[in-house]
């Protein structure tokens, strides 16, 4: 559909995921299922169905979101922290393997972005957003058009020589 609008994709953001919390005893085996299936499995069948498109233009380049909330031991989201640290090999994977096709693949580590759905559900007063920045390096609160402009740098040819990369994006949380 989006091709008949606009043409052949050249730059696909895999952006879709649920970071619920609960606990690790709480985590069902169709939870496990539905959790992958939104926060993993688009992302690289979504990678799969553009490769034809964007080697047909001459290369692309492809920005999936990962987290920097796996790599700190996540226990309150376990099967969202299995599937950002497994972007990382599939961002690798995928890099290599579309690299001769001049189709770039690279992954985003944001920290904690305080978007409307993080404010409602985890940082419900100033308080818990002035202790957030309070650890991060950078003592500013992060926003999605700092991630925003990550993504259009990787999506841009100023990054054309960078593929198979993570960049974090966290103000220095991490
Ligand atoms: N906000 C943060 O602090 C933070 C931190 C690290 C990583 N990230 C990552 O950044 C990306 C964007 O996060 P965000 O905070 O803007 O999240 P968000 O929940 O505000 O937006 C996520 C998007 O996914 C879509 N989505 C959710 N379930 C879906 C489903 N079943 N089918 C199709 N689409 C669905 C939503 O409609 C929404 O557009 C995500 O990949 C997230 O894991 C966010």
């Amino acid at each position: 559909m989006i091709r008949n609008r606009l043409g052949n994709i050249t730059v696909l953001v895999n952006n879709a995921a649920n970071d619920d919390r609960h606990e690790i005893d709480a985590v069902t085996e169709e939870y496990w299922d539905a959790s992958l299936d939104l926060n993993l499995r688009p992302q690289f069948f979504a990678a799969q169905a553009v490769r034809e498109q964007m080697k047909a233009e001459g290369g692309g380049s492809i920005i999936n979101f990962s987290s920097i909330a796996w790599r700190g031991g996540a226990s309150n989201m376990p099967v969202y922290a299995t599937a950002k640290s497994a972007t990382i090999g599939l961002t690798r994977a995928l890099g290599r393997g579309f690299g001769t096709d001049n189709i770039r693949v690279n992954a985003i580590e944001p920290g904690a972005v305080i978007t409307e759905r993080q404010k409602r559900l985890w940082f419900k007063d100033q308080a818990d957003i002035d202790s957030l920045v309070a650890r991060q390096t950078i003592q500013k609160m992060l926003l999605g058009d700092e991630i925003a402009r990550t993504v259009l740098f990787l999506a841009s040819d100023d990054s054309r020589m960078i593929t198979k990369q993570s960049i974090t994006v966290d103000a220095g949380l991490r």
